[in-house]
Protein backbone atom coordinates (compact mmCIF):
# COMPACT_ATOMS: atom_id res chain seq x y z
CA UNK A 1 0.00 0.00 0.00
CA UNK A 2 3.09 2.23 0.11
CA UNK A 3 2.54 3.45 4.07
CA UNK A 4 6.30 2.80 4.46
CA UNK A 5 7.79 4.30 1.15
CA UNK A 6 10.42 6.51 2.75
CA UNK A 7 11.89 9.81 1.74
CA UNK A 8 15.84 9.65 0.06
CA UNK A 9 18.22 11.30 2.64
CA UNK A 10 19.59 13.01 0.30
CA UNK A 11 16.07 14.84 -1.05
CA UNK A 12 16.10 16.27 1.86
CA UNK A 13 19.52 17.55 2.12
CA UNK A 14 19.36 18.87 -0.99
CA UNK A 15 15.73 20.41 -0.65
CA UNK A 16 16.97 22.21 2.91
CA UNK A 17 20.01 23.81 0.69
CA UNK A 18 18.06 25.14 -1.86
CA UNK A 19 14.95 25.88 0.43
CA UNK A 20 12.84 28.97 0.43
CA UNK A 21 13.09 29.64 4.03
CA UNK A 22 15.29 32.09 5.20
CA UNK A 23 18.35 31.16 7.06
CA UNK A 24 18.57 33.86 9.37
CA UNK A 25 19.47 32.53 12.81
CA UNK A 26 22.30 32.05 15.05
CA UNK A 27 23.60 29.61 17.91
CA UNK A 28 22.72 31.99 20.24
CA UNK A 29 19.30 32.68 19.29
CA UNK A 30 18.84 28.68 18.90
CA UNK A 31 19.44 28.56 22.94
CA UNK A 32 17.56 31.79 23.11
CA UNK A 33 14.44 29.87 21.54
CA UNK A 34 14.94 26.87 22.98
CA UNK A 35 14.91 28.78 26.43
CA UNK A 36 12.24 30.45 25.37
CA UNK A 37 10.11 27.25 24.41
CA UNK A 38 11.27 25.22 26.99
CA UNK A 39 10.41 27.50 30.50
CA UNK A 40 6.77 27.70 31.46
CA UNK A 41 3.96 26.53 33.44
CA UNK A 42 5.82 23.52 33.62
CA UNK A 43 7.72 25.03 36.64
CA UNK A 44 5.97 28.07 37.32
CA UNK A 45 2.27 26.27 37.78
CA UNK A 46 2.92 21.96 37.89
CA UNK A 47 6.07 21.75 39.97
CA UNK A 48 3.64 23.43 42.79
CA UNK A 49 0.84 21.37 41.82
CA UNK A 50 2.64 18.06 41.76
CA UNK A 51 4.10 18.73 45.19
CA UNK A 52 0.85 19.45 46.29
CA UNK A 53 -0.56 16.31 45.10
CA UNK A 54 1.85 13.69 44.25
CA UNK A 55 5.50 14.15 45.06
CA UNK A 56 6.10 16.38 48.06
CA UNK A 57 9.41 17.90 47.97
CA UNK A 58 10.68 14.61 46.01
CA UNK A 59 8.55 16.68 42.95
CA UNK A 60 12.73 17.98 42.72
CA UNK A 61 13.26 13.65 42.26
CA UNK A 62 10.58 14.01 39.33
CA UNK A 63 12.46 16.83 37.85
CA UNK A 64 15.70 14.96 37.71
CA UNK A 65 14.10 11.80 36.19
CA UNK A 66 12.56 14.34 33.84
CA UNK A 67 15.79 16.03 33.27
CA UNK A 68 17.50 12.34 32.49
CA UNK A 69 14.90 11.12 30.36
CA UNK A 70 14.59 14.25 27.65
CA UNK A 71 18.54 14.45 28.09
CA UNK A 72 18.62 11.19 26.72
CA UNK A 73 15.98 12.15 23.83
CA UNK A 74 17.77 15.51 23.35
CA UNK A 75 20.98 13.56 22.38
CA UNK A 76 18.94 11.72 19.64
CA UNK A 77 17.44 14.59 18.68
CA UNK A 78 20.69 16.63 18.06
CA UNK A 79 22.44 13.81 16.28
CA UNK A 80 19.31 13.22 13.93
CA UNK A 81 19.05 17.13 13.62
CA UNK A 82 22.88 17.68 13.04
CA UNK A 83 22.72 15.50 10.35
CA UNK A 84 19.49 16.06 8.74
CA UNK A 85 18.88 19.73 9.47
CA UNK A 86 15.20 20.48 7.77
CA UNK A 87 12.28 21.94 8.92
CA UNK A 88 10.19 18.68 9.37
CA UNK A 89 12.56 17.79 12.44
CA UNK A 90 11.16 14.42 13.93
CA UNK A 91 8.61 14.26 11.01
CA UNK A 92 11.03 14.41 8.61
CA UNK A 93 13.32 11.95 10.23
CA UNK A 94 10.63 9.40 10.28
CA UNK A 95 9.80 9.78 6.70
CA UNK A 96 13.58 8.89 6.14
CA UNK A 97 13.95 6.09 8.26
CA UNK A 98 10.81 4.05 9.18
CA UNK A 99 8.32 5.22 6.54
CA UNK A 100 5.28 7.94 5.43
CA UNK A 101 2.98 6.29 8.29
CA UNK A 102 4.98 7.11 11.11
CA UNK A 103 6.46 10.28 10.02
CA UNK A 104 2.68 11.14 9.24
CA UNK A 105 1.65 10.13 12.78
CA UNK A 106 4.91 11.93 14.30
CA UNK A 107 3.47 14.73 12.82
CA UNK A 108 0.32 14.60 13.93
CA UNK A 109 1.81 14.02 17.61
CA UNK A 110 4.07 17.27 17.25
CA UNK A 111 1.17 19.57 15.96
CA UNK A 112 -0.93 17.98 19.08
CA UNK A 113 1.82 19.03 21.61
CA UNK A 114 2.77 22.42 20.11
CA UNK A 115 -1.34 23.17 20.20
CA UNK A 116 -2.42 22.13 22.84
CA UNK A 117 0.70 23.55 24.81
CA UNK A 118 0.07 27.09 23.10
CA UNK A 119 -3.38 26.82 23.71
CA UNK A 120 -2.75 25.42 27.81
CA UNK A 121 0.01 28.33 27.92
CA UNK A 122 -2.31 30.94 26.90
CA UNK A 123 -5.18 30.40 29.68
CA UNK A 124 -2.05 30.60 32.24
CA UNK A 125 -0.79 33.30 30.70
CA UNK A 126 -4.21 35.34 31.10
CA UNK A 127 -5.23 34.17 34.73
CA UNK A 128 -1.64 35.39 35.52
CA UNK A 129 -2.00 38.52 33.89
CA UNK A 130 -5.49 39.05 35.68
CA UNK A 131 -3.88 38.41 38.91
CA UNK A 132 -1.41 40.97 38.12
CA UNK A 133 -3.42 43.63 36.70
CA UNK A 134 -6.62 42.79 38.54
CA UNK A 135 -8.77 41.96 35.03
CA UNK A 136 -12.13 40.77 36.08
CA UNK A 137 -12.27 36.52 35.96
CA UNK A 138 -15.09 36.06 33.71
CA UNK A 139 -13.17 37.49 30.92
CA UNK A 140 -9.49 36.08 31.76
CA UNK A 141 -9.95 33.20 34.25
CA UNK A 142 -10.10 29.62 34.10
CA UNK A 143 -14.07 30.15 34.69
CA UNK A 144 -14.47 32.70 31.70
CA UNK A 145 -17.18 31.31 29.20
CA UNK A 146 -14.99 32.63 26.49
CA UNK A 147 -11.25 33.34 27.44
CA UNK A 148 -10.68 36.76 25.80
CA UNK A 149 -7.07 37.01 27.33
CA UNK A 150 -6.14 33.85 25.99
CA UNK A 151 -7.44 34.39 22.27
CA UNK A 152 -5.84 38.34 22.36
CA UNK A 153 -2.39 36.84 22.81
CA UNK A 154 -2.21 34.07 20.55
CA UNK A 155 -3.82 36.40 17.75
CA UNK A 156 -0.77 39.30 18.65
CA UNK A 157 1.36 36.47 18.67
CA UNK A 158 0.26 35.08 15.01
CA UNK A 159 1.02 38.54 13.59
CA UNK A 160 4.54 38.30 14.97
CA UNK A 161 5.48 34.38 13.82
CA UNK A 162 3.67 35.34 10.48
CA UNK A 163 5.73 38.64 9.80
CA UNK A 164 9.31 37.10 10.24
CA UNK A 165 11.36 34.43 11.27
CA UNK A 166 14.13 37.73 12.92
CA UNK A 167 11.30 39.37 14.35
CA UNK A 168 10.44 36.29 16.64
CA UNK A 169 13.61 35.57 17.69
CA UNK A 170 14.14 39.24 18.85
CA UNK A 171 10.86 39.23 20.74
CA UNK A 172 11.92 35.62 22.62
CA UNK A 173 15.75 36.78 23.23
CA UNK A 174 14.37 39.21 24.94
CA UNK A 175 11.52 37.95 27.00
CA UNK A 176 13.97 34.78 28.07
CA UNK A 177 16.27 37.11 30.05
CA UNK A 178 13.22 38.19 31.41
CA UNK A 179 12.41 34.87 32.68
CA UNK A 180 15.58 33.89 33.41
CA UNK A 181 16.51 36.68 35.66
CA UNK A 182 13.24 35.63 37.38
CA UNK A 183 14.31 32.10 38.14
CA UNK A 184 17.51 33.10 39.40
CA UNK A 185 15.41 35.91 41.48
CA UNK A 186 13.98 32.95 42.91
CA UNK A 187 16.54 30.82 43.86
CA UNK A 188 19.64 34.00 45.36
CA UNK A 189 16.38 34.96 47.18
CA UNK A 190 14.61 31.48 48.15
CA UNK A 191 17.49 30.13 49.21
CA UNK A 192 17.74 32.33 52.25
CA UNK A 193 14.07 31.02 53.12
CA UNK A 194 15.01 27.03 52.80
CA UNK A 195 13.73 25.10 55.98
CA UNK A 196 15.25 21.81 56.55
CA UNK A 197 11.96 20.68 58.27
CA UNK A 198 9.93 21.28 55.39
CA UNK A 199 12.28 18.96 53.21
CA UNK A 200 11.94 16.40 55.37
CA UNK A 201 10.92 13.22 54.88
CA UNK A 202 12.06 13.85 51.13
CA UNK A 203 9.75 11.21 49.99
CA UNK A 204 6.61 11.49 51.63
CA UNK A 205 5.36 8.03 52.45
CA UNK A 206 2.67 6.09 50.72
CA UNK A 207 -1.09 6.86 51.62
CA UNK A 208 -4.37 5.41 50.35
CA UNK A 209 -5.67 7.75 47.53
CA UNK A 210 -8.09 10.67 48.08
CA UNK A 211 -11.76 9.95 48.14
CA UNK A 212 -12.77 11.49 44.95
CA UNK A 213 -10.00 9.76 42.90
CA UNK A 214 -11.82 7.55 40.19
CA UNK A 215 -10.65 5.23 38.14
CA UNK A 216 -10.05 7.57 35.54
CA UNK A 217 -6.94 9.12 36.88
CA UNK A 218 -4.99 6.57 37.85
CA UNK A 219 -1.44 5.65 36.16
CA UNK A 220 -2.40 3.65 33.12
CA UNK A 221 0.12 1.16 34.80
CA UNK A 222 -1.30 0.88 38.17
CA UNK A 223 -4.74 0.48 36.04
CA UNK A 224 -3.37 -2.35 34.24
CA UNK A 225 -1.47 -4.49 37.03
CA UNK A 226 -4.62 -4.08 39.00
CA UNK A 227 -2.57 -1.59 41.61
CA UNK A 228 -4.66 -0.41 44.37
CA UNK A 229 -4.76 3.62 43.86
CA UNK A 230 -2.10 5.49 46.42
CA UNK A 231 -0.69 8.99 46.70
CA UNK A 232 2.78 10.05 47.21
CA UNK A 233 5.65 7.34 47.77
CA UNK A 234 8.14 5.88 45.06
CA UNK A 235 4.59 5.66 42.38
CA UNK A 236 3.91 9.42 43.36
CA UNK A 237 7.22 10.89 42.33
CA UNK A 238 7.01 8.71 39.13
CA UNK A 239 3.67 10.22 38.32
CA UNK A 240 4.76 13.85 39.08
CA UNK A 241 7.89 12.98 36.49
CA UNK A 242 5.59 11.88 33.88
CA UNK A 243 3.40 15.09 34.78
CA UNK A 244 6.38 17.62 34.95
CA UNK A 245 7.85 15.99 31.94
CA UNK A 246 5.28 18.66 30.20
CA UNK A 247 8.18 21.32 31.59
CA UNK A 248 11.11 19.81 29.77
CA UNK A 249 9.00 19.48 26.05
CA UNK A 250 9.39 22.06 23.57
CA UNK A 251 13.44 21.81 22.90
CA UNK A 252 12.28 19.09 19.92
CA UNK A 253 11.22 22.39 18.57
CA UNK A 254 14.89 23.47 17.55
CA UNK A 255 15.32 20.32 15.44
CA UNK A 256 12.51 22.14 13.06
CA UNK A 257 14.66 25.33 12.56
CA UNK A 258 17.43 23.01 10.55
CA UNK A 259 16.26 25.26 7.30
CA UNK A 260 16.66 28.56 9.19
CA UNK A 261 19.97 28.07 10.64
CA UNK A 262 23.03 29.59 9.14
CA UNK A 263 25.57 26.62 10.21
CA UNK A 264 22.77 23.68 11.22
CA UNK A 265 25.27 21.26 11.54
CA UNK A 266 26.98 23.17 15.00
CA UNK A 267 24.52 25.41 16.04
CA UNK A 268 21.81 23.03 16.12
CA UNK A 269 23.75 20.81 18.24
CA UNK A 270 24.81 23.70 20.86
CA UNK A 271 21.32 24.58 20.85
CA UNK A 272 19.37 21.96 21.85
CA UNK A 273 21.71 20.27 24.43
CA UNK A 274 22.60 24.18 25.62
CA UNK A 275 19.28 25.06 26.40
CA UNK A 276 17.76 21.73 28.18
CA UNK A 277 21.12 21.61 30.08
CA UNK A 278 20.23 26.09 31.31
CA UNK A 279 16.43 24.66 32.37
CA UNK A 280 17.03 21.45 33.81
CA UNK A 281 19.52 23.37 36.57
CA UNK A 282 17.02 26.05 36.97
CA UNK A 283 13.94 23.39 37.23
CA UNK A 284 16.13 21.39 39.78
CA UNK A 285 17.44 24.79 41.65
CA UNK A 286 13.62 26.10 41.54
CA UNK A 287 12.05 23.37 43.16
CA UNK A 288 14.28 23.08 45.74
CA UNK A 289 13.75 26.37 47.00
CA UNK A 290 10.41 25.94 46.84
CA UNK A 291 9.34 23.06 48.62
CA UNK A 292 12.23 23.91 51.15
CA UNK A 293 10.19 27.12 51.17
CA UNK A 294 7.13 25.95 52.27
CA UNK A 295 5.56 22.61 53.51
CA UNK A 296 4.09 21.55 50.24
CA UNK A 297 0.62 20.46 51.86
CA UNK A 298 0.46 24.65 52.07
CA UNK A 299 1.36 24.98 48.29
CA UNK A 300 -0.67 27.42 46.48
CA UNK A 301 -2.08 25.80 43.71
CA UNK A 302 -2.32 28.94 41.25
CA UNK A 303 0.36 30.38 41.45
CA UNK A 304 2.78 28.85 43.75
CA UNK A 305 6.34 30.45 43.41
CA UNK A 306 4.46 33.68 43.71
CA UNK A 307 2.13 32.72 47.27
CA UNK A 308 5.83 31.27 48.30
CA UNK A 309 7.27 34.64 48.87
CA UNK A 310 4.29 36.45 49.72
CA UNK A 311 4.19 33.94 52.82
CA UNK A 312 7.41 34.65 53.90
CA UNK A 313 6.58 38.24 53.65
CA UNK A 314 8.28 38.76 50.57
CA UNK A 315 5.49 40.27 48.36
CA UNK A 316 7.20 42.65 46.06
CA UNK A 317 9.55 39.67 45.30
CA UNK A 318 6.15 37.55 44.65
CA UNK A 319 4.81 40.00 42.30
CA UNK A 320 8.38 40.20 40.21
CA UNK A 321 7.28 36.82 39.61
CA UNK A 322 3.57 37.17 38.32
CA UNK A 323 5.10 39.37 36.29
CA UNK A 324 7.85 37.07 34.97
CA UNK A 325 5.27 34.42 34.70
CA UNK A 326 3.30 37.09 32.36
CA UNK A 327 6.23 37.14 30.07
CA UNK A 328 8.09 33.93 30.41
CA UNK A 329 4.12 32.40 29.21
CA UNK A 330 4.53 34.84 26.19
CA UNK A 331 8.08 33.37 24.75
CA UNK A 332 6.69 29.82 25.12
CA UNK A 333 3.42 30.51 23.03
CA UNK A 334 5.79 32.70 20.39
CA UNK A 335 8.28 29.97 19.90
CA UNK A 336 5.10 26.92 19.76
CA UNK A 337 3.35 29.09 17.33
CA UNK A 338 6.43 29.59 15.06
CA UNK A 339 7.09 25.46 15.56
CA UNK A 340 3.39 24.21 14.37
CA UNK A 341 4.16 26.58 11.32
CA UNK A 342 7.64 24.61 10.17
CA UNK A 343 5.96 20.99 11.02
CA UNK A 344 2.43 22.30 8.63
CA UNK A 345 4.71 24.04 6.09
CA UNK A 346 7.15 20.13 6.11
CA UNK A 347 3.80 18.26 6.03
CA UNK A 348 2.25 20.44 3.35
CA UNK A 349 5.67 20.56 1.34
CA UNK A 350 5.04 16.56 0.98
CA UNK A 351 1.98 16.62 -0.03
CA UNK A 352 0.03 14.70 3.18
CA UNK A 353 -1.52 17.41 4.13
CA UNK A 354 -2.64 20.38 1.12
CA UNK A 355 0.58 21.76 -0.68
CA UNK A 356 -1.23 25.28 -0.39
CA UNK A 357 0.26 25.33 3.36
CA UNK A 358 3.21 23.83 2.43
CA UNK A 359 4.12 27.51 0.30
CA UNK A 360 6.00 30.79 2.54
CA UNK A 361 4.98 34.31 1.91
CA UNK A 362 6.75 35.79 -0.83
CA UNK A 363 7.55 38.70 1.26
CA UNK A 364 8.06 37.46 5.00
CA UNK A 365 9.65 34.32 4.38
CA UNK A 366 6.94 32.24 6.74
CA UNK A 367 4.75 29.53 6.06
CA UNK A 368 1.87 31.79 6.78
CA UNK A 369 -1.31 29.83 5.77
CA UNK A 370 -0.38 27.19 8.22
CA UNK A 371 0.56 29.73 10.67
CA UNK A 372 -2.61 31.37 10.84
CA UNK A 373 -4.90 27.70 10.11
CA UNK A 374 -3.37 26.54 13.52
CA UNK A 375 -3.66 30.02 15.61
CA UNK A 376 -7.05 30.06 14.60
CA UNK A 377 -7.71 26.42 15.90
CA UNK A 378 -5.77 27.16 19.09
CA UNK A 379 -7.53 30.05 20.08
CA UNK A 380 -10.70 28.27 19.51
CA UNK A 381 -9.66 25.59 21.97
CA UNK A 382 -8.08 28.19 24.37
CA UNK A 383 -11.23 30.44 23.92
CA UNK A 384 -14.06 27.57 25.33
CA UNK A 385 -11.87 24.34 26.92
CA UNK A 386 -10.88 24.50 30.26
CA UNK A 387 -7.62 22.81 29.80
CA UNK A 388 -6.02 21.77 32.98
CA UNK A 389 -6.22 17.98 31.99
CA UNK A 390 -4.96 18.50 28.67
CA UNK A 391 -1.09 19.40 30.01
CA UNK A 392 -0.71 15.86 30.22
CA UNK A 393 -1.59 15.24 26.35
CA UNK A 394 0.97 17.77 25.39
CA UNK A 395 3.64 15.31 27.65
CA UNK A 396 1.91 11.94 25.71
CA UNK A 397 2.70 13.63 22.44
CA UNK A 398 5.97 14.87 23.70
CA UNK A 399 7.10 11.49 25.01
CA UNK A 400 5.91 9.31 21.78
CA UNK A 401 7.34 11.25 19.68
CA UNK A 402 10.86 10.92 20.80
CA UNK A 403 10.46 7.18 20.79
CA UNK A 404 10.34 7.22 17.08
CA UNK A 405 13.48 9.63 17.06
CA UNK A 406 15.07 7.31 19.54
CA UNK A 407 13.90 4.14 16.85
CA UNK A 408 15.07 6.20 13.94
CA UNK A 409 19.05 6.85 15.37
CA UNK A 410 20.33 3.55 14.59
CA UNK A 411 17.81 3.09 12.08
CA UNK A 412 19.53 5.79 10.15
CA UNK A 413 22.89 4.54 10.85
CA UNK A 414 22.18 1.23 9.55
CA UNK A 415 20.72 2.37 6.16
CA UNK A 416 22.75 5.36 5.65
CA UNK A 417 26.64 4.78 7.51
CA UNK A 418 28.17 7.12 5.14
CA UNK A 419 26.79 10.43 6.30
CA UNK A 420 28.37 13.54 7.83
CA UNK A 421 27.59 13.01 11.53
CA UNK A 422 28.44 16.35 13.28
CA UNK A 423 27.25 14.94 16.17
CA UNK A 424 26.84 11.29 17.14
CA UNK A 425 25.35 9.82 20.31
CA UNK A 426 27.44 7.75 22.55
CA UNK A 427 26.93 3.88 22.73
CA UNK A 428 24.35 3.43 19.75
CA UNK A 429 21.87 1.38 19.41
CA UNK A 430 22.43 0.71 23.43
CA UNK A 431 21.22 4.39 24.27
CA UNK A 432 18.93 5.10 21.86
CA UNK A 433 17.12 1.65 22.73
CA UNK A 434 17.39 2.82 26.58
CA UNK A 435 15.82 5.99 25.56
CA UNK A 436 12.85 4.59 23.99
CA UNK A 437 12.18 2.52 26.64
CA UNK A 438 12.21 5.16 29.19
CA UNK A 439 9.75 7.34 27.02
CA UNK A 440 7.51 4.28 27.63
CA UNK A 441 7.96 3.95 31.25
CA UNK A 442 7.14 7.96 31.73
CA UNK A 443 4.04 7.17 29.42
CA UNK A 444 2.91 4.40 31.21
CA UNK A 445 2.71 6.54 34.04
CA UNK A 446 0.01 8.87 32.71
CA UNK A 447 -3.76 8.58 33.43
CA UNK A 448 -6.03 6.49 31.80
CA UNK A 449 -8.04 9.29 30.85
CA UNK A 450 -5.10 10.54 28.46
CA UNK A 451 -4.47 7.46 26.78
CA UNK A 452 -8.08 7.38 26.00
CA UNK A 453 -8.04 10.78 24.55
CA UNK A 454 -4.08 10.57 23.08
CA UNK A 455 -5.72 6.79 21.32
CA UNK A 456 -8.72 9.17 19.71
CA UNK A 457 -6.35 11.86 18.34
CA UNK A 458 -4.23 8.86 17.02
CA UNK A 459 -7.12 7.03 15.07
CA UNK A 460 -8.35 10.58 13.89
CA UNK A 461 -4.74 10.94 12.38
CA UNK A 462 -4.71 7.69 11.05
CA UNK A 463 -8.14 8.21 9.41
CA UNK A 464 -6.89 11.20 7.76
CA UNK A 465 -3.70 10.07 6.70
CA UNK A 466 -5.64 7.05 5.00
CA UNK A 467 -8.47 9.04 3.43
CA UNK A 468 -6.02 11.75 2.11
CA UNK A 469 -2.59 11.72 2.84
CA UNK A 470 -1.64 8.38 1.57
CA UNK A 471 -3.33 9.63 -2.24
CA UNK A 472 -1.45 13.10 -2.04
CA UNK A 473 1.80 12.22 -1.05
CA UNK A 474 4.20 13.60 -3.46
CA UNK A 475 6.40 10.74 -2.96
CA UNK A 476 3.31 8.51 -4.57
CA UNK A 477 3.62 10.48 -7.83
CA UNK A 478 7.33 9.51 -8.04
N1 LIG B 1 7.83 23.35 28.53
C1 LIG B 1 6.82 24.32 28.39
C2 LIG B 1 6.28 24.76 29.70
O1 LIG B 1 6.77 24.40 30.75
C3 LIG B 1 5.73 23.83 27.50
O2 LIG B 1 5.34 25.50 29.73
Amino acid sequence: MGITRTMDVDTVLKRQESGDLKRRLRGRDLVGFGVGIIIGTGIFTLAGVEAKTHAGPAVTLSFVIGAVVAGLAALCYAELASSVPTAGSAYTYAFATLGEVFAWIIGWDLLLEFALGAAVVSRGWSGYLANLLGLPQEWFGEDATVNVGAVLIIALLTVVAVVGIRQSSVVTNVLVVVKVAVCVLILAVGFFFVKGANLTPFVPPSRPAPEDADALHQPVVQAALGLEQTAFGIAGVLTAAAIVFFAYTGFEALANLGEETRNPRKDLRVGILGALGVCALLYIGVSLVLTGMVPFTDIDAGAPLAAAFDSVGMGWIGALISLGAVTGLTSVMMVELVTIGRIGFAMGRDGLLPRKLGTVHPKWGTPHRVTIIGAVLIAALAAFVPITELSDMVSIGALSAMIIVAIAVPVLRRKRPDLKRPFSVPFSPVLPIVTALACVYLMLNLDVLTWIRFAAWLALGLLIYFVYGRRHSRLRER
